[in-house]
């Protein structure tokens, strides 16, 4: 099928990628005229494992442009993926939303053109989405909605290998159209990447048909809903802490029962992300405009807010004195395997002792040039190793849980360390180890 993306960020690339990779022939769409140029090169602008080969794979079924009437014409399907920032108390900044669904309004020219919001927007976006193009277009199409579950990271995987689809639409023949595009995901009927096996036992995956509202909702319920899990942990955490219990175990002993589950359980320093914040915070501003509130959404933010501070405080209290020492951060991403740095916690506790008048080193394997390029008056000491990070420090605080850090050399970096004192951010170091190293591991307490 012929296919459009618009916006070229994780969701429209991965996206684009996968669909290319299936046999669609896929056109992503993007203002950006430098992020275009550097695609069409081969460059892949953002960090995904798997990312690169999969555009290379896919290389003769996608193009890039930034010219809307290249790609809308002869598409069959559209899909909006450009981003949705937050934007004033909490709701979605839906200024490129807009701009895309008149763009494309402009374009349509097809017999019949499935426009498809795959970004996360509010509840009821996709009558107003309809609205707008019916403003411009000349020729006929329908609006669907088809949340992505991916996970940074893990984007590639996610798409190909998901474990469902969902996809809103009022139209049976939208509906009908998305199955043919989506088939050979749903009877994973393609041959895996090389790089990327099929999981093993993956059967056929289960497509979900609601209307266009129930599909919207579904996203925003699905991650305030993770969102809330690690909120929970963290809490309980705090309690273990407490008591003397070791919230690992206590992970362990809920998550076994099939009906919680053992995902999104592991306890630490919170969510950061592009994803989470921002839509919990939607969810709570569009419950407002109905009257209503939604105090567990809100909690899980606060729990998660908290848990910022409750690192700082930790150190402050195994340091007593924060001003003059010098303190090593592991990680700056907000999740190891990729680049992204919105909303990452280790940025946030890296201002809070900055504040209090430390001096912070950071490592990150991937993610420093970026904080370099984006927090230019933020006055970090970048070091290009874990154990540069150690030099002189008064505490080394684990904030991503990247493998490479569980796997350090921890007798050098306690070497290096003016004093031994290892915060474990992610709950990811083995005690015995480091205690074995002459390291005092701390976790955060309340
Ligand atoms: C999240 C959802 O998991 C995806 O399903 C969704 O598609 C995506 O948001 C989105 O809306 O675009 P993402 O933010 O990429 O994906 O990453 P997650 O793997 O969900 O991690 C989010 C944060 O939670 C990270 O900071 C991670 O370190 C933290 N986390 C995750 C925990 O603290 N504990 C856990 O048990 C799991």
């Amino acid at each position: 099928m012929n296919v459009s993306i618009i916006g070229t960020g994780y969701v429209g690339l991965t996206t684009g990628a996968c669909l290319a990779y299936l046999g669609h022939h896929v056109t992503c769409v993007d203002t950006d005229q430098s992020k275009i140029e550097r695609l069409e090169g081969g460059e892949i602008p953002i960090y995904e494992p798997c990312l690169k080969e999969l555009v290379q794979d896919a290389r003769p079924n996608i193009k890039f442009t930034t010219a809307y009437e290249e790609a809308i014409p002869q598409s069959e399907v559209v899909f909006i993926a450009v981003g949705t920032p937050t934007g004033q108390n909490g709701a979605p900044d839906l200024r490129y939303l807009q701009a895309a669904a008149y763009n494309v309004g402009d374009c349509l020219r097809g017999e019949f053109t499935v426009v498809v919001n795959k970004s996360t927007v509010p509840i009821g976006s996709g009558n107003w989405v309809g609205s707008l193009i019916s403003e411009r277009a000349k020729a006929a199409f329908s609006v669907a909605s088809n949340p992505e579950f991916l996970r940074e990271g893990a984007a590639i995987s996610d798409t190909l290998y998901p474990d469902r689809i969902v996809v809103g639409s009022d139209c049976k023949k939208t509906a009908a159209l998305l199955y043919t595009l989506y088939r050979p995901i749903i009877e994973q009927s393609f041959s895996a990447p090389r790089y990327l096996p099929r999981p093993e036992g993956m059967g056929a995956v289960p497509l979900i048909s609601a209307d266009l509202a129930s599909a919207e909702l579904v996203k925003y319920a699905a991650n305030a809903f993770l969102a809330l899990k690690i909120s929970y942990i963290n809490e309980i955490g705090c309690l273990a802490n407490r008591v003397g219990a070791d919230i690992e175990q206590v992970a362990k002993g809920i998550g076994l029962d099939r009906r919680i589950g053992n995902r999104f359980l592991q306890a630490g320093i919170g969510w950061g992300g592009s994803c989470f914040g921002k839509d919990t915070a939607a969810l709570v501003a569009t419950a407002k405009e109905y009257g209503l509130e939604m105090p567990i959404v809100e909690a899980a933010r606060e729990v998660n807010q908290a848990q910022r501070e409750r690192a700082v405080n930790t150190l402050l209290r195994e340091l007593k004195i924060l001003k003059g020492r010098t303190i090593g951060l592991l990680g700056l991403a907000f999740k190891p395997d990729t680049d992204d740095l919105r909303d990452a916690p280790a940025l946030d506790v890296a201002r809070k002792l900055l504040e209090r008048g430390a001096r912070v080193r950071v490592h990150d394997p991937i993610a420093m040039e970026r904080s370099r390029r984006e927090n230019p008056s933020l006055a970090l000491c970048y070091c290009e190793t874990a154990e540069e990070v150690a030099c002189g420090a008064d505490a080394v605080m684990l904030m991503t849980e990247w493998l490479e850090y569980r796997d350090l050399k921890w007798e050098v970096m306690a070497e290096y360390m003016k004093s031994p004192v290892v915060l474990d951010g992610r709950h990811m170091l083995n005690r015995a180890r480091m205690e074995k190293a002459g390291l005092n591991l701390i976790s955060l307490s309340s």
